[in-house]
């Protein structure tokens, strides 16, 4: 009897140690340490071009993340102080959530200074969809570090692409973001058509509610009959939102910053814009006044409001796939130097000690995840393919992709540059674009708590060497 009971013990015994045993080998293998150099994680990934044998990934020389800044000797033309506060449960940068629009002309070289009252945690700012040098690009433990309580910091770029950008905290960005640590960012052209009317509309979903500039329900502009109206729309929330037009046709004039080619008039179908996207739309109030639709919650209405009730949103959807007309974009993507996937699944490990079913990029989870390794000049074409059960908004910093196809099909549109691109369940994207800026550039998900679960890569720039570690001691905490 003795002996059997042993035996089953013995067995139940290893049976137990053979879940176990292994478990905890992946358990202790996810572990992030307290600190850690971005560079030095991950698995180099080249695309399948040249390897660059000097560009290790971390303790090799070259230029640091910290030195690729704005000429320091042009002196700025747009000078702000930004002052951060936590107040009132959320954030607000000068006293309001949004912070203040801030507004250029192409060419000027921005100047601001980031201020951080009170937020325990730090916070930085982040420039979303404005190309700008590495070091101004507002990442906690990649690009800076986070700016603690009583400290401030300095981004200079020069503003080179007219559009509707916008600006966040990039540190604890998934709560400091929801919470209001946002603001508006509008490049004008050199010569901007005085007689347009322009309005910014900043859509966001506090734990209130939804709001356009912060505020909720219906926000109404004066505009008689016959004015011209350039509508500049911002989703700043992590969810995909919509809009839609009543009372007169439309163009879609820009998509995230870039301006559409021979963009033609839409009726009855309604714009999509990802989370961290913008659109553009351009109208001419008729006699009746126009309403602009935000996802069904908020709208903007020009003049008279043109529905007697809130109008359904249409079932058609503008195909940016096919908008527009075609244009060069100014490189030849048919005949890469890189080629990468990011295909994101999703499945069950340990994310730093936490089980759970998480996000993956190539089938790794972070931060055991690829590091895209470009050399300064090169054609990239990514393959971004989504094999999870939800959508990701996937946002690359620092450059403008352009869409070459979408689930096979190729773009016989106007040039579709994003830096926001929304890949559905089961879609897949190619998209292209030059190796330009060099640096540590982030590539995640918009969806800020995804980021925050893992779903972020980076792109790195062979002869570039980092700066600063996420951790460390100003804890610095990216996403
Ligand atoms: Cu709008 Cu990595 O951010
Ligand atoms: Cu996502």
């Amino acid at each position: 009897m003795a002996s059997r009971n042993g035996r089953r013990l013995w067995l139940a015994g290893t049976a137990t140690a053979a879940l176990v045993l292994p478990l905890g080998w992946f358990w202790q293998q996810s572990l992030v340490p307290d600190t850690y150099d971005l560079a030095a994680m991950g698995v180099a990934d080249w695309g399948g071009g040249p390897v660059d044998e000097h560009a290790a990934m971390a303790g090799m020389p070259g230029t640091p993340v910290a030195e690729l800044t704005a000429p320091p000797d042009i002196s700025a033309d747009i000078r702000e102080t930004l002052v951060v506060r936590a107040e009132g449960g959320g954030y607000t940068v000068d006293g309001a959530s949004p912070g203040p629009l801030i507004e250029a002309t192409v060419g000027d070289l921005v100047e601001v200074t980031l201020v951080n009252d009170n937020v325990a945690d730090g916070t930085t700012l982040h420039w979303h969809g404005v190309d700008v040098p590495n070091a101004a690009d507002g990442v906690a433990g990649v690009t800076q570090d986070a700016v603690l309580p009583g400290e401030e910091f300095v981004y200079r770029f020069v503003a080179e692409q007219a559009g509707t950008f916008w600006y966040h905290s990039h540190q604890v960005s998934h709560e400091q973001v929801q919470d209001g640590l946002f603001g508006g960012l509008v490049v004008h052209p050199e010569r901007a058509d005085a007689e347009v009317l322009e309005q910014v509309a900043l859509v966001h979903r506090y734990d209130d509610g939804p709001t356009l500039n912060g505020r909720p329900g219906t926000l109404t502009v004066d505009a008689e009959a016959g004015q011209g109206v350039r509508l500049r729309l911002v989703n700043t929330d992590n969810g995909i939102t919509s809009a839609w037009v009543t009372g007169t046709e439309f163009q879609v004039l820009a998509v995230d910053g870039s301006d559409v080619n021979e963009p033609e008039p839409v009726e009855g179908a309604a714009v999509r814009i990802p989370a961290g996207g913008r659109v553009d739309l351009g109208f001419v109030v008729p006699d009746g006044g126009v309403r602009v639709d935000l996802g069904g919650t908020t709208a903007v209405v020009f003049g008279q409001d043109p529905a007697s009730a809130r109008p359904r949103r249409p079932d058609d959807v503008v195909d940016l796939l096919s908008y527009g007309e075609p244009a060069a974009v100014g490189f030849e993507p048919a005949a890469p130097d890189r080629r990468f996937d990011y295909i994101i699944g999703k499945r069950p490990g340990f994310l730093d000690g936490r089980p759970g079913l998480w996000w993956t990029v190539n089938g790794r989870l972070f931060p055991d995840v690829p590091m895209f390794m470009v050399s300064e000049g090169d054609v990239v074409v990514f393959r971004i393919e989504n094999n999870s059960d939800d959508t990701h908004p996937m946002h690359l910093h620092g450059h403008h992709a352009v869409v070459l196809a979408k689930d096979g099909v190729t773009a016989t549109g106007s040039p579709w540059w994003v830096d926001s691109l929304e890949v559905g369940v089961g879609e897949s994207y190619e998209i292209a674009f030059v190796a330009d800026n060099p640096g540590l550039w982030m590539d995640h998900c918009h969806n800020l708590p995804h980021a925050a679960e893992g779903l972020v890569a980076h792109l790195m720039y062979a002869g570039v060497t980092s700066s600063f570690v996420v951790g460390g001691d100003d804890g610095n905490q990216p996403e």
